[in-house]
């Protein structure tokens, strides 16, 4: 089958052919439709998880996937062949991604049903970006209704399905982005965008919500500094967190997605509730992943990227 992989860490990646998995006891074939683009996939290419986790090359990228069952395997299964899924592919060896034409994911794992109503489209642009907006809000970060958040990268990924999410809850979305977004973000249901090109973060969060907000969650700073600038405008006693680890011990809570096949079925009720949609801002066949993962790295997304194998 094709696939897109790496055949060494901070490789450019190609297109390549990859013998077509074989579903083993428990786990389920899937054809993909469609894989959605997220940071972590030029991550792993540059050897984030290297000595972390085993590693097969040539590295087959990506985790998100949309598709139908093609196989059931062995024994007992909660999918038959034809079914709508969508979920994670992060089980080790890291390199057997979802770039590619087929996928093997134990039923058991980050997989669910797509809710007849959601499109398989729809619903691949959501799992890493969605449950990690889900999951922040639900324990990352302990807000009431009428809470007021500062959103550093709103305007991606995860940005965007958590300024939908935080409405949907009544909190208060300040979202700083880069670039004029207002419009976008209030769109999104963000009471206040600040275009950190334009003017000051601090000044125009004072002007949003004196005194300070109840919680900075930061999808952007790589580094304590960064971090604390953005923390530093909290009230007294919030919360602060960073999804790139960024927060210094005892300052603020470094978040780690824990993929679940019931975090996957909160989200698709979710988005079939209206709570969330993601839009997908570029769609390619896997030829262009290579220059889609360089135009993420540098910046600017507005949404999801998803891939046609
Ligand atoms: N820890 C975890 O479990 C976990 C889970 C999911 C994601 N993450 C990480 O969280 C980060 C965000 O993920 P994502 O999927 O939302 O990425 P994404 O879709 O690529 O979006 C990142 C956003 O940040 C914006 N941005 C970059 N620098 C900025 C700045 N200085 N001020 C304001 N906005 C800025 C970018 O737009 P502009 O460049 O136009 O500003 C872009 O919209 C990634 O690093 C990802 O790896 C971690």
């Amino acid at each position: 089958m094709r696939a897109v992989a790496v055949q060494a860490f901070g490789a450019t990646p190609e297109v390549v052919h990859v013998p077509k998995p074989t579903p083993g006891p428990g786990e389920v074939l899937v054809k993909i439709e469609y894989a959605a683009l997220n940071p972590f996939d030029w991550q792993v290419a540059d050897g984030l998880l290297d000595g972390r986790a085993p590693h097969v090359f040539p590295l087959v990228l990506g985790l998100d996937f949309a598709g139908r069952v093609d196989v059931v395997g062995p024994g007992e299964n909660r999918f038959v062949v034809g079914d709508a899924v969508y979920g994670q592919a992060g089980r080790p060896p890291v390199g057997t991604g979802t770039y590619a034409e087929y996928v093997t994911v134990p039923q058991d794992s980050t997989i669910a049903g797509v809710p007849d109503g959601l499109a398989l489209r729809a619903a691949a642009a959501l799992p890493t970006a969605g449950m990690t907006a889900l999951q922040i809000l639900r324990t990352g970060v302990a807000l009431e209704p009428g809470d007021s958040l500062l959103l550093v990268g709103a305007a991606g990924g995860v940005g965007s399905a958590l300024t939908q999410l935080a409405a949907a809850r009544d909190l208060r979305v300040v979202a700083v982005v880069r670039g004029d977004e207002r419009e976008r973000m209030r769109a999104l249901g963000a009471v206040y965008a600040i275009d950190a090109t334009e003017e000051s973060v601090r000044e125009a969060c004072a002007r949003a919500v004196p005194g300070g907000v109840d919680a900075v969650i930061d999808l952007v700073s790589a580094d304590t500094e960064s971090f604390d600038a953005y923390a530093s405008l909290m009230r007294p006693g919030g919360a602060a967190l960073s999804t790139r680890g960024a927060a210094p011990p005892g300052k603020g809570v470094n978040f780690r997605l824990t993929a679940t096949g019931a975090l996957l079925d909160a989200l698709a009720a979710a988005a079939l509730a209206g709570e969330v949609h993601l839009p997908v801002d570029a769609e390619y066949p896997l030829e262009k992943v290579p220059e889609a993962l360089e135009r993420n790295r540098a910046g600017g997304a507005r949404g999801k990227t998803l891939f046609v194998p």
